[in-house]
């Protein structure tokens, strides 16, 4: 036990944590302690798993330099064995409550931002172990924590320091709920239960008249799209069979009949501006929008242009897609956040 002394408030002292972490920490302290078994690799290994998990090598160097150590780093063991205990709880549970997942403090410097490289060591053996437990194959299971590496770098490329852009997100990869395949991610959740649940969707009268497979409670994949390479519409097509055999497999399901997207890529508005092969254009038509939009705004220029708070005049205009965001907002007109489905390909 190296945390008996340790609590919220001391932490909150020794890693200069304001008002804003009060609720994280207090989420963390009702966890009643940490389950056993917190393990940090040693440096060498460290080095070598995050190399695997594709982190850029300037994030691996923070990491291994700043593995905290129980005795001499009490306040980010602290927090490190409960988020870890969060996880770990969760793991394969998409109904559970995503919680709080807030950076440190860049004062910390890379103590800080590696904090979630160090969570992904802590509680990868977990995962791996539940992976196994399903049989999903070893490529899956390895090409689905690679996404670390990725948010590593779109961090590294917006801040320029080493941290993760959305801490939140890689809980899904850790708790067993989310799962890359080619080209696409897919979340393993159920219809109107937790919060993979898609928004907007079908309220119960229209979902029971779509039939199985919409109805409350009823198995679906939640299709997500990381960025980085072109979305064509032959990887996408390999990568929805190629889900649903090795989710079948692993998560068999009497109720799982559709894939569910929401995202700014399904805004049918975007037809307007970009040419009818466009692989974004391709990718809306094997989905059936879902009636109703959230604001779309925020989403678009987070995944085009990394910023939401920088003048219109002033982004980049270097794709036809740059190019049309700008326009449609300058035009006073705001994009949507949609909801699409489509029936899993039969395997
Ligand atoms: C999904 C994604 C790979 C699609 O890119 P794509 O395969 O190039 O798509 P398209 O063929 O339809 O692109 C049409 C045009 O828009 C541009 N474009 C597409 N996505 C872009 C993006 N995110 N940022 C800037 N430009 C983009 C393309 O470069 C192309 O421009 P060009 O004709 O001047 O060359 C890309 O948007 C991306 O990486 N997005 C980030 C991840 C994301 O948004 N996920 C969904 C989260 S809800």
């Amino acid at each position: 036990m190296h945390d008996t002394q340790i609590g919220p408030e001391r932490v909150a002292a020794d890693l200069g944590l304001d008002a804003s972490y009060g609720s994280w920490l207090a989420e963390l302290d009702c966890l009643g302690g940490p389950e056993p078994g917190t393990v940090l690799p040693a440096p060498r290994e460290a080095a070598a798993t995050l190399r695997e998990l594709g982190c850029p090598p300037e994030a691996i160097a923070d990491a291994v330099g700043t593995l905290p150590d129980p005795r001499t780093d009490p306040a980010r063991w602290w927090l490190l064995e409960r988020c870890r205990t969060r996880l770990v709880r969760t793991l394969g549970d998409p109904d559970a409550a995503r919680g709080t997942w807030p950076k440190l403090p860049s004062r910390l410097g890379p103590a800080g931002g590696a904090f979630y490289l160090h969570l992904v060591l802590a509680t990868m053996p977990a995962t791996r172990a539940y992976h196994a437990s399903r049989h999903v194959p070893e490529q899956v299971s390895w090409a689905t924590l690679a996404d670390l590496g990725r948010h590593v770098a779109i961090e590294r490329a917006t801040t320029g320091a080493t941290g993760v852009d959305e801490p939140w997100w890689l809980t899904l990869h850790l708790r067993g709920i989310l799962y890359e395949i080619g080209r696409l991610q897919y979340a393993v959740f159920r219809l109107g239960r937790g919060p993979e649940h898609p928004s907007p969707w079908y309220d119960d009268g229209e979902a029971a008249l779509l039939g199985p497979g919409f109805r409350t409670g009823d198995d679906a994949l939640g299709v997500h799209i990381p960025g980085g390479t072109p979305l064509t519409p032959e990887s996408c097509a390999a990568s929805y069979a190629e889900a649903r055999r090795i989710l079948d497999e692993c998560f068999p399901s009497a109720t799982r009949r559709v894939a569910t997207c929401s995202s700014w890529l399904l805004d049918d508005q975007l037809e307007e501006y970009l040419a009818p092969g466009s692989n974004i254009l391709e990718f809306q038509r094997r989905f059936t929008l879902v009636p109703g939009a959230g604001d779309g705004d925020r989403g678009v220029l987070t995944f085009v242009f990394r910023t939401v708070d920088t003048p219109l005049d002033e982004l980049p205009h270097e794709t036809r897609l740059q190019r049309a965001v700008v326009a449609h907002l300058r035009s006073g007109r705001h994009f949507r956040w949609r909801t699409g489905w489509m029936d899993l390909p039969r395997g």
